[in-house]
């Protein structure tokens, strides 16, 4: 079978209800990558339109074949999602009925090993999900101070290890620049300590996690994309995002509950003078998580949380 029939978006059926889509209405997908929740959503559309949007140019050239059958109903856009409030208004609308977001790498960016973002393959450190921008991986790793890859690997990566790592890039590139997914590892793996090296999971997997967000800008991004999102939803239109670690699911979790404060006058004022008013109500209180039957037919769901909210 053809792999993006066998391709399980993560928390699909969950979207979808959280989305509740109406066959008339104009979703936008922020985050198209092999088009498994936007397949979804096209196909409930009738008179609809769905927006799928990504920063990476290969997502978009294999959505001509993925959503073949759903072309008619579908515009495919180049753009980081940070810029959706333009990406609308560019198309002429005032605003759409939903907004889905899947945060984080895809499948093929990790599995096309040329890409650099996988610690188990050889290839240049590059790690853009846009390849028209101008900062690799190999430009953190060789020209960022100590301190900022020290700051990255703990913040980004919760790397325990940050310092030593951070330490031992710096000494590698003095003699000469790290170029390769496995050069990096190599240096990582001899900066920690043998205990850290038996864990179960990849030595190198919280740096390179680290690393892809400060290349990606990937936290300021979603930051200025709610900002934009939420002014750009229709009255009942809803927003659904889904988080892949802590730092991400923090930044969703406060903006969206600052979007769905009311009044913030003093307890004791007899009136409100603020007059500020929710913009959103919270769906669901708590994230959404994936079912145990979805983590183990699916490992890569295991982190995913999603939230969604309703534009008032
Ligand atoms: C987890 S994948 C989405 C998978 C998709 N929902 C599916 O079912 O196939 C995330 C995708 O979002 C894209 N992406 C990540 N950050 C982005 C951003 N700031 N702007 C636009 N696209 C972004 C990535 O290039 C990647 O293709």
């Amino acid at each position: 079978m053809s792999e993006h029939f066998t391709h399980k978006p993560v928390l699909l059926e969950e979207c979808i209800q959280g989305l509740n889509i109406r066959p008339e209405g104009i979703y936008l997908d922020g985050t198209l990558g092999r088009a498994g929740h936007s397949r979804e959503i096209a196909r409930r559309l009738t008179t609809g339109r769905l927006i799928c949007v990504d920063r990476d140019q290969a997502a978009l050239d294999a959505a001509q074949e993925r959503l073949a059958d759903w072309m008619d109903r579908v515009t495919l856009i180049h753009s980081n999602f940070d810029r959706v409030g333009e990406i609308v208004q560019r198309l002429g609308l005032s605003g759409v009925d939903g907004m889905l977001f899947d945060l984080g790498v895809s499948s093929p960016q990790l599995d096309d090993g040329s890409r650099g973002f996988s610690y188990m393959a050889d290839a240049p450190l590059d790690m853009r999900m846009d390849r028209d921008e101008g900062l690799t991986a190999a430009d953190v790793v060789n020209t960022w101070s100590q301190e900022e890859l020290r700051r990255i690997l703990y913040q980004y990566g919760e790397e325990r290890c940050a310092p030593q790592i951070a330490a031992a890039i710096v000494r590698r590139r003095e003699d000469k620049p790290i170029e390769t997914t496995l050069e990096l590892v190599e240096v990582i793996k001899s900066a920690m300590p043998a205990k850290a090296l038996r864990e179960k999971q990849h030595p190198a997997k919280r740096s390179f996690q680290a690393i892809r967000i400060a290349v990606n800008d990937e936290l300021a991004s979603v930051e200025r994309m709610l900002q934009h999102a939420v002014p750009k939803l229709n009255p009942g239109g809803r927003l659904a995002v889904i988080t892949f670690h802590s730092l991400e699911d923090r930044i969703v979790k406060n903006s969206l509950s600052e979007f769905a404060k009311g009044c913030i006058c003093p307890p004791d004022f007899p009136v409100c003078v603020c007059g500020r008013k929710p913009q959103v109500r919270l769906v669901n209180r708590k994230p959404t998580l994936p079912s145990e039957q979805e983590l183990q037919e699916n490992p890569r769901a295991r982190s995913a949380k999603l939230r969604v909210a309703e534009k008032l």
